[in-house]
């Protein structure tokens, strides 16, 4: 398809604002803010291995992970584009530990956006997919300051939500609450033009998404489940292990071909025993977009999105994917099924 007959993102995202009746433009600003942050990061990313961008800064940040440059790049890229809307209450980045001031003199508005600048960081210096989350939702408080409350509120708050894939082409998928549609960069014209309109998860697939390296520490519930998963029965079939180690990747591909994706809680640290996943800024806004493409996301005892959060970075177990496997898994994560 040449650029000429695509739909843009800008355009989509209008006509959204068109049916929404009461649309001030204030979201649709946001969403293009987000639209452009996402092309400069794109074009840092593909030539990461050109520039001086690869490689670690030799910090730490508040999860404890090393920050790599282009994860630093990438969360002042979205901090500035996104207080430039004039839109944004408020902002929180998994790498930063607490919500991130406006600049002085900002222009604010009512949106508070959560997000993961660079998600799958490990994959940066081995050219592997890489992304980025974002999680919209409104403001809760009504005096001149935010506080925590306006972060704390449960998936089910989302008015929006999506992510940037920086893959082979470089791909937007989002959703306000009509279903989900995936844009792809045209770098030619730097344009994301709609090539996945309407993106339904299959109701059942035949890929599962887990790190298995960590088969010691999970429950035996889990492990059955996994037996279950690789042993072909009249009605189902062997399920392929596909795991690129980015969660955008990884649920990018579940949304399309269908299957579960699971980090699932594990005992590898018996303190923290809810797996690795940020629940604010990756789980919410990809069990969003599961249950807006028709699939679901499952914490393994209830819905993704109902979790009531506690804190701004907690983490909490991720299930994801096509309906029949997520509630099948949960079936075995509760013992309610064991083969
Ligand atoms: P981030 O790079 O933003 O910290 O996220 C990495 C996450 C997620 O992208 C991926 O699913 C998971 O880490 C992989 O973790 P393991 O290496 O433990 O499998
Ligand atoms: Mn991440
Ligand atoms: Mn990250």
């Amino acid at each position: 398809m040449n650029s000429g007959t695509g739909t843009t993102i800008t355009n989509h995202i209008l006509d959204q604002q068109s049916a929404s009746a009461g649309a001030t433009g204030a979201f649709t600003h946001l969403l293009n803010e987000i639209v452009m942050a996402a092309k400069i990061i794109s074009s840092e990313v593909n030539k990461a291995g050109l520039v001086d961008i690869l490689g670690s800064t030799g910090r730490r940040n508040v999860q404890g992970e090393t920050v790599k440059k282009l994860d630093e790049f990438s969360n002042g890229l979205m901090v500035d584009r996104l207080y430039r809307s004039g839109h944004v209450a408020m902002l929180a980045s998994e790498e930063d530990a607490d919500p991130i001031e406006p600049p002085r003199g900002c222009t604010l508005g009512e949106y508070i956006v959560l997000f993961d600048p660079l998600d799958g960081s490990s994959n940066i210096d081995a050219n592997v997919s890489i992304g980025t989350i974002f999680s919209i939702l409104k403001r809760r408080t009504t005096g001149p300051e935010c506080d925590l409350s306006d972060f704390l509120q449960p998936g089910t708050e989302q008015v929006a939500a999506g992510y940037v894939l920086y893959g082979s082409s470089t791909m937007l998928v989002y959703s306000t609450g009509n279903g989900v549609s995936g844009f792809t960069l045209d770098p030619s014209v730097g344009e994301f033009l709609l090539s996945h309109p309407d993106i339904q998860v299959p109701e059942r697939g035949k890929i599962v998404s887990a790190n298995m390296g960590y088969w010691d520490y999970w429950s035996e519930e889990l492990k059955s489940y996994f037996r279950y998963l690789r042993t072909k029965t009249d009605d189902k079939a062997v399920y392929s292990l596909r795991y690129i180690g980015s969660m955008v990747a990884d649920i990018h591909r579940t949304l399309l071909y269908g299957g579960v994706f699971l980090y699932p809680a594990d005992s590898k640290d018996p303190k923290k025993p809810w797996g690795k996943l940020r629940l604010l800024y990756e789980c919410n806004p990809m069990g969003y977009l599961m249950e807006q493409a028709g699939g679901a996301a499952s914490t393994g005892q209830g819905r993704v999105l109902e979790v009531d959060p506690s804190d701004l970075h907690q983490r909490v177990p991720f299930i994801g994917g096509s309906a029949q496997d997520v509630a099948e898994a949960v079936d075995f994560l509760s013992g309610k099924r064991s083969q």
